[in-house]
């Protein structure tokens, strides 16, 4: 890296360079759940997980209160619906800035405002404000004195680059130029950054076995499989990678050679209906933990090496609520109790993952504790404290009839979890007390089981760099 810099002020070539040094890892969080956490319990699951990084599509008040003070660098995001009244008129678009960015600065660390998303293929009517808006959320940062800690950008859906492969033939959809040269103008002179979003899951279901699944889910491909650019001779061995580079070629073909890129959404559905039979569990995991070890590494692109493509990773929670097929509801690494949808596997990229960086404990009821106590409490994570008890049903993993500490116990470790193993989140009356033991027992699996490697993944950063 350091390499790398020095020779391009060597040529004195004008190139991209990362806004940060290292690449991060971050989350978008929608909210389509029935039964979506509470801003408190949305930060005590980040702040377990050591997410440092989230995406917003709103500007939820609540939520950005419960981020304040949380070390968590924020993007919020001007939704479409907001998009006209923002683009079409500068005191609007003042107004939003001061009700949603000035009056949370600095206790909530808002980085970024990602204006729209996809505005050119979801709502195209919008277009021609898009520049516009961009402009006068800048300007509105501009009198806050807020415009040098916070970036004004827009996502793209990474379908208007058109011809993507070659990468070095990729072009943006002449159609929108008009919108795209002077959007690059504005990301170029306020130092921000393109934002774009990246499926390799739809190139892949689109391509007809073109594209190998191997190849969309950064799995080892043998040399005769790699994609070679015929015009630059680099060698791509990931759909990432080469979307990516396409839309370096794509700006560059505008004659913009110096606007990094960050990933605004990209990940892997877990599940699907018939029509889409890799949607899979096995597939998500894979496809996220190589996408994680990938970023962090600082690996870039075969166009960039090295230089730093920090990406958030499409979702936080299972949206339940999402319209659409099957998979529409199933890009979350968690489900709404906060529990893991699968365990992501990021071992064999040399690094010895640490236990001691866990706090991996449980809480359970007291051995001696008064069953009408046990009971209430009981009751009352299963009910008021949202905690999904269903595993506790006759015919389920955790039944055990006539044993109300087992079933305390149970909802007492959900509870403790669902709220990030908060300090006072394992008390319930003086009935319940943290433990180092797993209670998990046949096929009945306590919260907290598969902590420890959940939790390796956010570390990795943190290794990578100091190994
Ligand atoms: C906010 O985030 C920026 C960008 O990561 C960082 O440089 C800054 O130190 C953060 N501020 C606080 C108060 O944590
Ligand atoms: C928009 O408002 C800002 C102040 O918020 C001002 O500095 C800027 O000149 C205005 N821009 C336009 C195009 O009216
Ligand atoms: C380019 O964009 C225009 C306007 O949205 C659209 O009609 C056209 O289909 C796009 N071209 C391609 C090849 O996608
Ligand atoms: C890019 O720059 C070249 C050389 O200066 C020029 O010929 C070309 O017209 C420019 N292209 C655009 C799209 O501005
Ligand atoms: C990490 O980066 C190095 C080069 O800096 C590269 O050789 C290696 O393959 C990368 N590993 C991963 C998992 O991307
Ligand atoms: C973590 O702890 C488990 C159980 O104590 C042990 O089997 C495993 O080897 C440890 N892993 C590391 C990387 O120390
Ligand atoms: C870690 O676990 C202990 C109990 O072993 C608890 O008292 C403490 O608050 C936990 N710390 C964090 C940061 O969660």
């Amino acid at each position: 890296m350091a390499m790398f810099v020095i020779l391009l002020l060597v040529f004195g070539v004008s190139a991209v360079s990362a806004a940060d040094d290292d690449a991060f890892i971050g989350v978008n969080i929608g909210t389509d759940l029935s039964d979506m956490p509470n801003p408190t319990q949305v930060v005590a699951l980040l702040k377990a997980q050591q997410i440092q990084h989230v995406r917003l599509y709103d500007a939820d008040r609540a939520m950005l209160l419960a981020l304040a003070n949380s070390g968590i660098r924020v993007t919020i995001s001007v939704p479409n619906n907001e998009l006209l009244g923002v683009g079409q008129s500068n005191a609007t678009a003042a107004n939003w800035v001061a009700r949603n960015v000035a009056a949370h600065v600095p206790a909530t660390n808002i980085t970024a405002i990602a204006v729209g998303s996809e505005v050119l293929t979801t709502l195209p009517n919008a277009a021609p404000v898009l520049v516009s808006a961009l402009k006068f959320i800048h300007s509105a940062l501009v009198a806050s004195n807020l415009d040098n800690q916070i970036k004004v950008s827009t996502p793209h859906s990474s379908s208007i680059i058109l011809d993507s492969f070659p990468p070095s033939q990729a072009f943006f959809n002449r159609s929108w130029d008009p919108v795209m040269v002077p959007m690059l103008k504005f990301l170029q002179t306020t130092g921000s950054y393109l934002m774009l979003n990246v499926y390799p899951y739809y190139d892949y279901m689109q391509s007809n076995d073109v594209i190998p699944l191997d190849y969309a889910l950064f799995r080892p491909l043998p040399p005769n499989k790699e994609a070679v650019d015929s015009n630059t001779l680099l060698h791509y061995n990931n759909v990432f990678d080469a979307v990516v580079d396409a839309a370096y070629f794509a700006m560059a073909y505008l004659n913009f050679t110096n606007i990094p890129i960050v990933v605004l959404e990209t990940g892997w559905p877990s599940k699907g209906d018939n029509s889409e039979p890799d949607a899979t569990l096995d597939n998500a995991n894979t496809y996220n933990s190589n996408l994680i070890r990938h970023v962090l590494n600082n690996t870039g692109t075969p166009k960039h090496p090295g230089i730093a493509v920090s990406t958030y990773i499409y979702e936080l929670y299972n949206e339940d609520t999402k319209p659409g097929p099957l998979s529409e509801k199933n890009w979350g690494l968690f489900d709404a109790n906060g529990l893991p949808v699968y365990i992501m596997h990021l071992t064999g990229s040399g690094l010895v993952l640490a236990n001691d960086t866990t706090n991996n404990t449980f809480c359970t009821a007291k051995d001696n504790s008064d069953p009408k106590m046990l009971q209430a409490a009981l009751d009352w994570a299963c009910g008021p404290g949202k905690v999904d008890c269903s595993s506790l049903l006759q015919g389920q993993p955790c039944y055990e009839p006539d044993n109300v500490i087992a079933h305390a116990s149970y909802a007492f470790d959900s509870y403790y979890h669902k709220m990030g193993m908060a300090s006072g989140t394992c008390y319930f009356n003086g009935v319940a007390a943290i433990s180092t033991n797993d209670p998990s027992h046949n096929s009945c699996i306590f919260a907290g089981r598969y902590m420890a490697q959940l939790i390796c993944f956010y570390f990795l950063k943190f290794l990578v760099h100091h190994p």
